[in-house]
């Protein structure tokens, strides 16, 4: 190797699961097939200092301020990859990064965060090692990410990307991220709104890697893990057809299932909020009233994930949004997103 100290940036995208992972084996080997949409507004921007010849150790700023714990879990997870990039213990770390959305505001800042840390880390590794092919160094800066968080692995590619050994999907990979064939997914699911409603902006009660935990002694777990391959088939043919309705259908399934999973874990725990209840019921309404294509998905969290096309309608989706359901958030609070394509 030829390491000298150098200062890399990178911006990577945060994402939002349509089939979700939840529950995981050793080495963030994903219990089930998953598969994301990646946003377009709501990214992590990332600098990373390298001072080599220092003795191993990481410093890292969010928007500014130390982070000590973030810190310690980094050098962590840089200990843990060094396998993968045998240079990485051989200096001392300067990282800042920032969010384009609000803090705590349950958008996967992990996925983000963990995607834009991997992309510097790639930066080096080429420094380093060599020249590399763009997408064996787009491959490996997934397969890194998926080691800091595993839903960061899909935040690498635009578009719907899927992490998870499927047989719907001949390239997918437990140990990486790729992207699902754009031929293969009508237009309509091409320029889609993420509107997310922030119910509830304080820390989650569980944190995702104890709720993955929980999934090994729940007794639904394998019948849940056989289901998202079901609906793996099923995504398939929406996506080709271009069947809106099966689409809402099935994402809005997918989000209750992961918070059907959480309630019937040993221990139980909930994560939505009465917010989150109400705006699904509207919802609900809402679509029996019009018959306008607006459905929702959640993340581990409260937040709604307010889905809808990009079309003739979306201005009367747009004004219900702000009329019915911003009423419900805590402060007003909404991040208007959209799929990045
Ligand atoms: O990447 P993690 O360990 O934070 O898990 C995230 C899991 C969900 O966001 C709930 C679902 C998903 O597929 O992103």
């Amino acid at each position: 190797f030829n390491i000298s100290s150098q200062t890399v940036s990178a911006s990577c995208p945060s994402n939002i699961a349509l089939i979700k992972y939840w529950g995981k084996y050793e080495n963030q080997i994903p219990a089930n097939p998953s598969i994301s949409y990646t946003l377009n507004h709501c990214k992590t921007n990332t600098s990373m200092e390298f001072l080599a010849d220092e003795k191993f150790s990481v410093k890292t700023f969010l928007a500014g301020n130390e982070e000590k714990k973030f810190a310690e879990k980094i050098e962590k997870y840089f200990k843990d990859i060094e396998p993968f990039l045998p240079w990485i213990l051989k200096g001392k770390y300067i990282i800042k990064t920032e969010n384009t959305f609000p803090h705590s505001s349950g958008i996967a800042s992990s996925a983000s965060g963990f995607g834009a840390i991997a992309k510097c880390l790639m930066d080096l590794d080429e420094e380093f090692s060599g020249k590399m092919d763009a997408d064996f160094k787009l491959r490996k800066a997934s397969f890194i990410a998926r080691l800091g968080s595993g839903s960061a692995c899909r935040s690498l590619y635009d578009g719907l990307v899927v992490w998870g050994e499927t047989k719907e999907v001949p390239t997918s990979s437990d140990l990486f991220a790729v992207p699902y064939p754009n031929d293969e997914i009508h237009s309509v699911f091409k320029s889609f709104n993420d509107w997310v409603l922030l119910i509830h902006e304080g820390e989650k009660s569980v944190s995702s890697t104890v709720g993955h935990g929980l999934m090994k002694t729940n007794p639904y777990a394998e019948r849940r893990f056989k289901e998202a391959h079901e609906n793996f088939s099923l995504l398939k043919e929406i996506l080709k057809t271009g069947d809106i309705s099966r689409f809402m259908q099935l994402v809005e399934h997918e989000a209750l299932t992961l918070h059907a999973m959480m309630m019937m874990s040993e221990p139980a725990f909930i994560l939505m909020k009465t917010g989150t209840l109400e705006v699904i019921h509207k919802i609900w309404n809402f679509r029996k009233e019009t018959g306008l294509h607006l459905f929702f998905t959640l993340d581990a969290g409260a937040n709604v994930h307010l889905l809808f096309p990009e079309n003739a309608e979306a201005d009367k989706i747009r004004e219900f949004v702000v009329k019915e359901l911003l009423q419900h958030t805590q402060n007003g609070g909404v991040v208007k997103d959209e799929m990045r394509f």
